[in-house]
């Protein structure tokens, strides 16, 4: 949510920054500004709209020279996108420009003090009290006004502060919101990911709540509150800029989605060495796995849809109860999560706001908890003990593909390790499963090539109004995440539905040429779910099943048919999910959607 950028070096600053807020513009796309320095002010310049419309307006940057400036593009939080509310914003008398992603809790009273003062507003964000406080604080200190700034302030923040009076410095600050720190013999930078500073170098810091940054173009230095000089590492990204760009495919959803036979064999290779599974050294202790009474998977999304899978997997291997529960709900749940409890948190940003209070809720219990999380040294793989990372590379495109199945490639692994050493597994199903798992990226290679198709497909579907996705038991889990993606990026409705459960009230909405996509991979349970197929093609539905080459299923049966080779029965949601996020994609593609960045959204949703 929010993207903010901030550079000071020996080039000019616009160019630089527009190039690193096109590469956050997925964080949010409404509206986007910079702030430079021009004869001793600080200048601002912002637009509705597209990164574009601002790119056009100030003609890329190239007037400005400018060495030091901040930059944001916008999800709209507190007020519409517009002009007035896009950030950078400035403290009335024109000293400070900031750029901030987080909320500000208690900004309606802060208001309300600096107008009782006399300070005017020019916008409806919660941001613009900070620009002023920082004006009203001043005392010559930038340090200090800051700290005495932050300290009035609830909520979360990664803010970057410009002060006329310190035009060749750049301060940065965080709390619960991302930020980074990248460094280069070109001057140093800050970003709210590792994208934006690629361009410029692959050298980082990574920054700690409650920390504050002055950057020159030469030096870092970290603080704490205290004013105590941090010494911290560089640490060396070792994504390349490519790996943040489309590589000459349409999007990056799609990019992503072909992507997937590499990141599943990057996450799943190291971690399964002659013929055991190696989890990066986590450490859950015996006695609590000997003692577990349920283990929570808490997440949001399509991370969310991954722990309903795991669920399935979880109880049938270790004979646990699992519940996956969607952070939101849990954090405010009063939930029964002790020492007892492994939680298990599942993010792709490592960011969503929802998911990181959770994981501090459980960990305030007492809960042991295991993270998976793509982006390395986000807020919640710094605030668990346990991390495993999907290594999937830097995920651009809004709606998840590779990070799904990444992260439950991951939580197979975990399910068999955990099944492994309660002994509820022998050395013969360990193996099956795992040379299983290891052919999982191979298996998705040969489902990709079913794109053609799909694309021809989806051709017939672009003009729906309503689709059904329907399934029994790893089917249906899988189903949640179809109907999702199709949903966020087509704006086509879209429920999905145990199928079994249909027929007990939404089997009224089935008519003459209803969509249903009927997902029949669990082998156990194909007639079952057939016979609710047949339910809904007696009430006109138009029918498209997935299900598996090797399967005995009449095509006469159905509308259309896509079949996808077998694998273990637990692993079959790996291999089904994919011709199902293809199909969202095409149908999205034949509406002419945006894809990558759909209406209302944003990635790393950093507010609750
Ligand atoms: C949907 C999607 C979202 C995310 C959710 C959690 O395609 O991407 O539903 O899965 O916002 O995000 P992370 O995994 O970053 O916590």
């Amino acid at each position: 949510m929010c993207g903010i950028v901030g550079f000071t070096g020996v080039i000019p600053a616009a160019p630089v920054l527009l190039e690193g807020l096109a590469r956050l513009e997925y964080r949010g796309y409404d509206s986007a500004g910079i702030a430079v320095f021009q004869n001793h002010k600080i200048l601002i310049k912002k637009a509705c709209g597209r990164l574009k419309t601002l790119c056009d307006l100030i003609s890329n940057g190239i007037n400005y020279d400018s060495p030091t400036g901040i930059g944001h593009t916008r999800w709209a939080t507190h007020g519409k996108p517009s002009d007035d509310n896009a950030h950078p914003h400035r403290s009335q008398d024109g000293s400070f420009a900031i750029v901030h992603n987080g909320i500000i809790e208690n900004y309606a009273m802060l208001k309300r003090q600096l107008q009782e003062k006399g300070y005017q507003f020019s916008s409806e964000t919660d941001t613009e009290v900070v620009a002023h406080l920082l004006q009203d604080n001043y005392n010559g200190d930038l340090f200090d006004t800051i700290v005495r700034t932050l300290q009035m302030l609830e909520g979360s923040y990664a803010l970057g502060i410009l002060n006329v009076d310190h035009p060749d410095e750049l301060y940065a600050v965080r709390k619960s919101s991302p930020l980074i720190v990248g460094t280069s013999n070109q001057g140093n930078m800050i970003a709210s990911d590792i994208p934006a500073i690629l361009p410029l170098t692959r050298k980082v810091y990574y920054l700690n709540d409650n920390e504050i940054v002055r950057l020159t173009k030469n030096s870092v230095e970290i603080f704490d509150l205290q004013h105590h000089l941090l010494d911290r590492a560089v640490t060396t990204i070792d994504w390349d800029v490519s790996a943040a760009e489309k590589g000459g495919y349409e999007h990056f959803m799609i990019k992503e989605i072909m992507e997937q036979p590499k990141a599943l064999r990057d996450t799943i290779t190291p971690r399964i060495k002659n013929g055991q599974i190696h989890l990066d050294g986590i450490e859950i202790d015996q006695a609590l796995l000997q003692n577990i009474q349920r283990i929570n998977i808490i997440a949001c999304g399509s991370a969310y849809h991954v722990g309903v899978v795991a669920k399935y997997v979880i109880e049938e291997l270790c004979r646990i109860p699992v519940f996956a529960e969607i952070a939101s709900e849990f954090r405010y749940s009063n939930p029964i999560v002790d020492e007892n409890s492994l939680v298990i948190i599942i993010s792709q940003s490592g960011e969503t706001a929802d998911t990181l209070a959770a994981l501090r809720e459980a960990k305030a219990r007492g809960a042991t908890i295991l993270s998976i999380v793509n982006v390395v040294g986000s807020s919640i793989a710094n605030e668990s003990k346990n991390v495993l990372y999907t290594w999937a590379g830097p995920e651009i495109s809004v709606a998840t593909t590779k990070a799904y199945s990444t992260q439950l490639a991951l939580m197979y692994l975990i399910a068999l390790y955990i099944a492994q050493r309660l002994g509820r597994v022998d050395d013969t199903q360990t193996s099956n499963l795992l040379a299983q798992i290891a052919a999982l990226p191979d298996k998705v290679e040969q489902i990709l090539k079913l794109a053609p198709k799909i694309e021809t497909l989806a051709q017939r579907y672009a003009y729906l109004e309503h689709a059904y996705f329907i399934g029994r038991n790893l089917d249906y889990a899988v189903a949640l995440e179809a109907s999702l993606k199709l949903k966020e990026i087509s704006y086509i409705h879209s429920e999905a539905y145990a199928a079994g459960e249909l027929k007990h009230g939404t089997i009224s909405l089935i008519e003459d040429g209803t969509f249903v996509a009927g997902l029949a991979c669990v082998k156990r349970l194909v007639a079952k779910t057939m016979s609710n197929i047949k339910e809904v093609k007696a009430r006109g539905a138009e029918v498209l099943l997935l299900t598996c080459e090797d399967y005995d299923i009449h095509s006469d049966e159905v509308d259309h048919i896509l079949t996808i080779p077998s694998t273990h029965e637990l692993l079959m949601p790996s291999l089904e999910v994919v011709p199902l996020q293809l199909l969202g994609y095409y149908v999205a593609k034949a509406r002419n959607c945006d894809i990558d960045k759909p209406r209302n959204l944003a990635k790393s949703v950093t507010v609750e």
